[in-house]
């Protein structure tokens, strides 16, 4: 009898100091995911990655894109995240990929559309090789092949 009310109070001990740590760590990752806010440029970013998908889709189906989306110039402006700089190399990078992605939408070029339109992903893959690695695979998924 001895046993089990010993063995009975480990149990609830055991339960009952593991259940509030559970609580205080959900407590704590819900926190963290509050204060969690993209800067300017991530938003912007983020942008650009769902425009230029619908400009994919539209190259694929035959249809020729035809406005830039003047939203892209921010890219001049938008705040960074703090731990990020706007440096020289960024700054060239930015004019470029601009330029390429004005090409795009001239609808009197030469150049094939799909090499237009690859050769501006690739400027965001330049970009992000200097710098921000992470979304690189993802932005892969934008060339057309
Ligand atoms: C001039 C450099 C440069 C170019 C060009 C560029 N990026 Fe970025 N990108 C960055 C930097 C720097 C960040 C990080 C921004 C921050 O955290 O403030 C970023 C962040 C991102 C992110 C992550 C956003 C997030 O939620 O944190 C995605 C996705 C992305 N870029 C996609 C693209 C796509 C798609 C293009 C081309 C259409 C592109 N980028 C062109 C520099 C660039």
């Amino acid at each position: 009898m001895r046993v089990f009310i010993l063995s009975l109070c480990i149990i609830t001990c055991f339960f009952g100091c593991k259940q509030p740590e559970k609580e205080i760590v959900t407590a704590k990752e819900e926190l963290v995911y509050d204060m969690y806010q993209p800067s300017e440029m991530a938003n912007l970013m983020n942008e650009m990655y769902a425009q230029n998908l619908k400009v994919k889709e539209d190259i694929l189906n035959g249809i020729v894109p035809e406005e830039f989306p003047l939203d892209f110039l921010k890219i001049h402006s938008a705040e960074l995240s703090e731990f990020k700089s706007r440096n020289e190399t960024f700054q060239s990078f930015s004019k470029l990929f601009i330029e390429s992605e004005k090409e795009i939408f001239n609808t009197e070029s030469q150049v094939p559309i799909e090499e237009r339109y690859n050769n501006t992903i690739n400027l965001c893959i330049s970009c992000h090789q200097t710098e921000c690695t992470g979304p690189i695979s993802r932005i892969q998924k934008l060339l057309i092949k």
